[in-house]
């Protein structure tokens, strides 16, 4: 048995939802510990495309427990919405059980107007969110005045945490932001629904992890976002509003940090940034545009074009420490074939002072910097149909163990296509 994490290393959009659909054929047990429906997960299987905002990237297998974490915010609209979808596609299989932390928090429709509104208002910083009512749900979380799965099942404790938070809430929209106030009695009904629809998926998940765990399953966590967008690492206050970090599996799901076998960094061939925030490497010519339109670089939430920039190993490195990464799997690099040269950054520097492991707190400091790069030669061979290094021209090969020296972590998988086949594998986590 084996308990395995998978995190983003760079800005989020890393393939996860691919490496993680991958892997989740020899797991028991896939699970989502932190964020909510910013996230958006691609799997593309036999050509057919989902993209997953809440569900874990593992439901397409049978037999399999699906579990949506403690440390989750959840829109219970878009996760009925995706539960439905699947039945719809025939794609829920049989024996598959969901199962919902009846601790995760809900998104409230005053959630997302008060993102809008923040993000809409001329003054102060706009962070480019995904307008999803994010952080306003971690707001209530910390300021414990939030409303939880368990606090939406039952109707009394609903009502009374209803009334307080939409007239705080409604305070702020219209007083503060001049924007539109929620109608309570509209809210009380919608949700009352969604009670309805989500009570036999809720449960204590810590528990169904643990009974797992002792059944010697292989449990897969599922990390939404990536490392530079953590609350507390990332490039503040360009980040979401939960930990990305792997720790956070253990606080996001309710298991001990002396349970984790493996963490597994996924760091896609170059780098790419939605919503707003400094980035190093951005490159905002031909080069940016051709990685843009191969790779296909828009959000798979809201659709914005992803800003593009070549690999930046200090981001990746900042990762590997903070996560405990062990292994490495790198993701679309078949769009980067065809380049005469490509630039690897090492490292930045300021005023004399050059940083090679670390991003600076503060952002203005980071704004300022400047990338050092490493350059060497493209390859020019189609990828796609390699399944073993040995496959990869020689361009691609030294890119790879380029990448490995300077992290200091091995690269254990190299996706070259989106979908599940489409994949090296040089060492497995669960076999
Ligand atoms: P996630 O949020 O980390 O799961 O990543 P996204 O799904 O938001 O974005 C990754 C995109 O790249 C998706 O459209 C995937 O289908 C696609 N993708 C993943 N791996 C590869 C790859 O190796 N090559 C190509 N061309 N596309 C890939
Ligand atoms: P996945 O899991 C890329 C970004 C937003 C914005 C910032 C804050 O698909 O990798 P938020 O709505 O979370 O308050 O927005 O974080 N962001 C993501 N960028 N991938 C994601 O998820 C993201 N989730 C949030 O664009 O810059
Ligand atoms: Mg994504």
């Amino acid at each position: 048995m084996a308990n395995v994490i998978i995190v983003g290393t760079q800005w989020g959009d890393e393939g996860k939802g691919k490496v993680v659909d991958l892997y989740a054929r020899h797991a028991d047990v896939i699970a989502r510990f932190q964020g909510g429906d910013n996230a958006g997960h691609t799997l593309v299987v036999e050509g057919e495309q989902s993209i997953f905002h809440l569900i874990p990237s593992g439901i397409l297998h049978d037999g399999k427990i699906c579990v949506l974490g403690n440390g989750m915010v959840i829109n219970p609209a878009v996760l009925i919405r995706e539960i439905d979808d699947l039945r719809k596609r025939d794609l829920f299989p049989p024996h598959t059980r969901l199962c919902i932390s009846d601790k995760a928090h809900i998104i409230m429709p005053y959630h997302r107007g008060l993102d809008s509104a923040r993000e809409g208002y001329t003054k102060g910083t706009k962070i480019g969110t995904t307008e999803k009512g994010i952080g306003p749900a971690y707001e209530d979380k910390v300021t414990r005045t939030g409303i939880r799965l368990c606090d939406l099942l039952n109707d009394e404790v609903f009502k009374e945490k209803l009334v307080r938070n939409v007239e705080e809430k409604n305070f702020l929209l219209t007083e503060r932001y001049g924007a539109e106030p929620c109608d309570r009695q509209q809210i009380y009904d919608e949700y009352r629904g969604y009670a309805d629809r989500l009570r036999d998926y809720a449960t204590d998940t810590s528990l169904v992890i643990r009974r797992a765990i002792e059944q010697g399953n292989n449990i897969l966590f599922e990390g939404a976002q990536g490392g530079h967008l953590d609350i507390d690492h990332g490039t503040y206050p360009f980040v979401t509003s939960s930990n990305t970090v792997a720790g956070s599996a253990c606080c996001g799901t309710g298991l001990g940090p002396t349970e984790i076998d493996a963490v597994l960094g996924i760091c896609k061939a170059y780098t790419t940034r939605v919503g707003g925030g400094p980035f190093m490497t951005e490159l905002t010519d031909e080069i940016g545009d051709m990685i843009q339109q191969k790779g296909k670089e828009f959000g798979a939430t809201t659709g914005r074009k992803r800003r593009c920039g070549w690999l930046d190993t200090v981001l990746v490195k900042q990762s590997v420490r903070l996560s405990g990464i062990t292994g490495l799997i790198v993701t679309k690099l078949d769009i980067l074939t065809g380049l005469d040269r490509v630039k690897i950054c090492v490292g930045y520097s300021l005023n004399g002072e050059t940083y090679t492991e670390h991003v600076p707190a503060d952002i203005t400091n980071f704004e300022q910097c400047r990338p050092i790069y490493e350059e060497m030669d493209g390859w020019t061979e189609e990828i796609g149909e390699a399944r073993t290094i040995a496959d990869l021209p020689s361009g691609a090969r030294r890119y790879i163990e380029r990448l490995e020296a300077l992290t200091g972590v091995g690269v254990i998988a190299v996706s070259v296509g989106p979908g599940r086949e489409e994949t090296i594998v040089v060492d497995h986590p669960f076999v």
